[in-house]
């Protein structure tokens, strides 16, 4: 078994008792860190620093050099699978992702394939063996990839998008198209994960973001069947250690006690529900990552640390839980925040 100095986060996935709970934030390399803008700017745009190793090492470390973080996350983006799949990844200033080539005709969604994540996706997987080795087992190391739903809902829509108008019209006119899309990006991110396995990502996660613009039936059918065969195909065991699972369903509350038998360790709450309630549903099948409201963390340290501790009471003092947002850190979160969230979490005396 390799050796890590810190396993607080593989343990807490796996419901194993911890010192303290462990914490790491959804987008913790990134815009709101100085060190960050600074490093986006001599590599020229987002994508460039996704796509050079070295750069993308270099970002995943800066918030673990600041904080007393428990885990690092691989610096990449959930839209490099269908990049990889030749719909074009571009990101305009200030516009969020876009692709050049959305799926819009049965052709296009007819010839889509899953990439070799060994080749297309080379850069991915020489980040990981980068960012592992950079580590040096000080703090376990987390793969991720899109759900094919989310990924599934940019490839249609070609952005963003408020109503997902095309992607559901696509949904429930032509679900034989639907599902194709769905089955072959089910078959990449499967591949994609257990690459990024391979490579030395020791926990993965999916997120599922745009899973609650659905209904319960809909999410069913579209999203938690391909969360499931994801699974099911997922690398167990690696270096003599269980690689942990977590999906994150963004607005995905509703459905918590369906995802707690779909074969994920643990499942990511957003900030809506309140994590003891959460806990009350799913028992002892899954862990828990959350779940703090992203926006606490624009107000004064004792509020973050008060709300910090809200949560953490929330949960109460069962193993299994892994301190998170709700959701991405904010670009405009003040970085003492994020050094008052760490502590308060990590000197929590439970109530
Ligand atoms: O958590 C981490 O630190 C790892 C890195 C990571 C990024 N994106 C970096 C990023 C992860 C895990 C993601 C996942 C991702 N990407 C999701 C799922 C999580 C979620 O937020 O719901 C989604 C939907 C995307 C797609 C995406 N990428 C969007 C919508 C945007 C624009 C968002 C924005 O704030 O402008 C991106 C760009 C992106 N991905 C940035 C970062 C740090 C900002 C890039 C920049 O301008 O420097």
């Amino acid at each position: 078994m390799s050796h890590l100095d810190n396993d607080s986060f593989l343990r807490a996935l796996l419901r194993e008792p911890t010192p303290r709970t462990p914490i790491w934030l959804m987008r913790q390399a990134g815009r709101y860190l100085p060190e960050y803008r600074e490093t986006r700017k001599r590599a020229g745009s987002f994508l460039a620093l996704c796509k050079t190793p070295a750069l993308a090492c270099e970002v995943t470390l800066q918030p673990l050099a600041r904080f007393d973080l428990d885990a690092a996350i691989l610096f990449s983006d959930i839209l490099t699978v269908p990049d990889a799949m030749g719909l074009g990844l571009c990101f305009a200033e200030g516009e969020g992702p876009k692709f050049e080539r959305p799926l819009t005709r049965e052709w296009e969604i007819r010839n889509l394939a899953a990439p070799d994540p060994c080749l297309e996706l080379r850069y991915v997987m020489d980040a990981v063996a980068e960012i592992r080795r950079a580590l040096g087992g000080s703090v376990p190391l987390i793969g991720f990839a899109g759900s094919p739903w989310t990924l599934a809902c940019y490839m249609v829509e070609g952005g963003a998008s408020a109503d997902y108008h095309k992607v559901k019209t696509l949904a429930y006119t032509r679900p034989d198209l639907m599902h194709h899309i769905l089955a072959v990006t089910t078959q990449a991110v499967t591949a994609y994960l257990n690459a990024q396995i391979e490579s030395g990502a020791q926990a993965v996660m999916v997120f599922d973001s745009w899973g609650g613009a659905l209904s319960e039936a809909g999410y069913q059918t579209f999203s938690l069947a391909y969360l499931r065969q994801i699974a099911a195909g997922l690398t167990r065991e690696r270096e003599g250690r269980r690689v942990p699972r977590i999906a994150f369903a963004k607005g995905g509350g509703l459905w918590l006690e369906a995802l707690a038998t779909s074969g994920f360790d643990a499942l990511g709450l957003d900030w809506t529900m309140d994590i003891g309630r959460a806990r009350a549903l799913v028992g002892d099948r899954v862990a828990l990552q959350g779940n703090l409201d992203p926006a606490v963390l624009f107000a004064p340290p004792e509020v973050v640390a008060a709300e910090a501790g809200r949560v953490l009471d929330a949960f109460g003092p069962h193993p299994g839980h892994v301190f998170n947002l709700g959701h991405g850190i904010s670009q405009h979160t003040p970085p003492e925040s994020v050094a008052a969230l760490v502590e308060a979490v990590h000197t929590h005396r439970q109530k």
